[in-house]
């Protein structure tokens, strides 16, 4: 109901329409419809109101709809922290940056976010371009591959270099992402169960996973060890974590603090970033034209060579496209706070402890806050359509205190792999396939098949 809402900047001010969710049923509520058809569901609610009330079992919960609604939950963090799933997360994660809160949340941020600056990150990301290049070195010509998984894999190579300088062998990128990937769905699943007895039980699963998150935690561990062990300077993450120091008080990270950060950037950013690839290659792979243009913007620029940080601002159209590919397939399709005290949103009360929920993927999908939504149009992200996009409207990075600390290094690590690939090659789906993407921890592609042709220019060997 976006037009009927005044455009406010102090979101406690009277026009706002709150509504109930439409289709409860007794004692569920809508976690079935939540359930069944997660999008689906979400997509709807924006039509009924600015703020949206469920019933999740017993429990009253919100979604926040309209973006400075959405914008005023995330910019509280003092009347909307974090707690609930992430609360169980932490069980998992340790009380690392994404699931701390309040004062030691904010004591983290400022520890830790040097690591983050946009000046550290040209050297971190200065060897995302050979990793790549070396991984579809082995492509050939119309072979058919799973972009997902081959995402997923570069992916693991490229965090192990940015987190620690250090190459991957094969066997321990396929086991470390395969540890990943089962410690993901472990936390996801454990965070959306409502009781926790079913995690306790030797079931197969729950001994994978708990083998799963001590090996990946092993690995990493190894791999701090290893790094410790020579000197270095600021050329990746961990050596900033490993030196940070609390400019008032001296305070430096422990050793398992760090271990669990790394761990927690494993967690947020490898999934998250390899999704988005997929994603960007699936919907290039079903718009030629786009996939053309965005081409064309990258012989120009890059003439053969690999791209570098610094190139980032001169591919304006390939960061439509993975702004689109964002806009339209979020990995954080989902995400909660929950009321520190009884608090007035949208003109209404609600009570400590209740959840009020935001999804990216509601808001990117609404015909209000995006012409056509389920257009794929990379040029809204060009001027002079760029300043048509209402404040707060994309979101797949949140926003405020909690927003992702990986923002730039996420677009960063996407833009040079997929001006890299796409500098060589075309993948072309499969006839048949269907994307459905399927809303777990992050919103996944499932498997992508496509089929790789070798384009006229190939990227030059950044091997050396
Ligand atoms: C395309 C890739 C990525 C997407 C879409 C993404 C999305 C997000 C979102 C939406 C949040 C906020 C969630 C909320 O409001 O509850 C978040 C937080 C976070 N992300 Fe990312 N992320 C990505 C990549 C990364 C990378 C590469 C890293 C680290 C290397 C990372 C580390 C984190 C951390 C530590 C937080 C918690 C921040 C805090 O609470 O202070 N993310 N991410």
């Amino acid at each position: 109901m976006l037009a009927s809402a005044p455009p406010v900047s102090a979101p406690d001010t009277r026009g706002w329409t709150v509504a109930k969710a439409p289709g409860a049923v007794p004692l569920l509520g809508h976690t079935l419809a939540l359930w069944k058809n997660p999008l689906g569901f979400l997509a709807s609610l924006p039509a009924h109101g600015d703020l949206v009330e469920l019933r999740l079992g017993p429990k009253r919960a919100y979604l926040a709809c309209h973006p400075d609604l959405v914008r005023h939950v995330l910019l509280s963090p003092r009347k909307f922290d974090k707690g609930g799933v992430f609360d169980k997360a932490r069980q998992l994660l340790g009380n690392s940056l994404s699931v701390s809160r309040g004062e030691e949340h904010r004591r983290q941020r400022r520890l830790i976010q040097p690591a983050f600056q946009p000046a550290k990150l040209a050297a971190y990301t200065n060897s995302v371009a050979a990793d790549t290049a070396r991984t579809i070195g082995s492509w050939q010509p119309g072979q058919v591959l799973d972009v997902s998984d081959a995402m997923h894999v570069l992916l693991m190579r490229v965090a192990a270099r940015t987190l620690f300088s250090a190459g991957l062998d094969d066997s321990t990128t396929d086991e470390a992402r395969e540890c990943l990937r089962t410690v993901s769905q472990g936390i996801y699943k454990r965070t959306v169960a409502p009781v926790g007895v079913m995690e306790k039980l030797p079931t197969p699963g729950n001994r994978r996973y708990d083998e799963s998150n001590r090996r990946l935690r092993e690995i990493v561990d190894e791999m701090i060890k290893a790094r410790r062990g020579h000197e270095g300077g600021d050329e990746d993450l961990l050596s900033i974590l490993l030196n940070v120091e609390h400019p008032q008080t001296g305070e430096r990270l422990s050793e398992a603090q760090i271990l669990d950060q790394v761990v927690t950037f494993l967690v947020a950013g490898s999934e998250t970033t390899a999704s988005t690839l997929a994603f960007v290659f699936h919907l290039l792979g079903r718009h030629p034209e786009a996939e053309r243009r965005m081409q064309e913007e990258i012989d120009r620029v890059l003439d053969g060579r690999p791209a570098v940080f610094d190139d980032l601002q001169d591919l304006p159209y390939t960061k439509g496209v993975i702004t689109e590919a964002l806009r339209l397939y979020p990995p954080s399709w989902l995400s909660m706070r929950v009321a520190a005290e009884d608090v007035e949103i949208g003109g209404h009360r609600i009570a400590e402890g209740t959840m009020i929920m935001y999804s990216s993927y509601a808001l990117h999908h609404n015909a209000e806050l995006f012409p056509d939504p389920e257009r794929f149009d990379p040029e809204r992200w060009l001027p002079p359509r760029l300043a048509e996009v209402p404040r707060g409207a994309l979101v797949p990075f949140g926003h405020g205190a909690h927003k992702c600390i990986g923002d730039v290094l996420a677009l960063a690590e996407t833009t040079l792999i997929v001006s890299t690939i796409a500098g060589g090659w075309r993948l072309r789906p499969v006839p048949g396939t269907q994307l459905r993407p399927q809303p777990k921890a992050t919103l996944e592609p499932g498997p992508l098949p496509m089929r790789c042709e070798p384009r006229h220019r190939k990227t030059k060997d950044t091997d050396g």
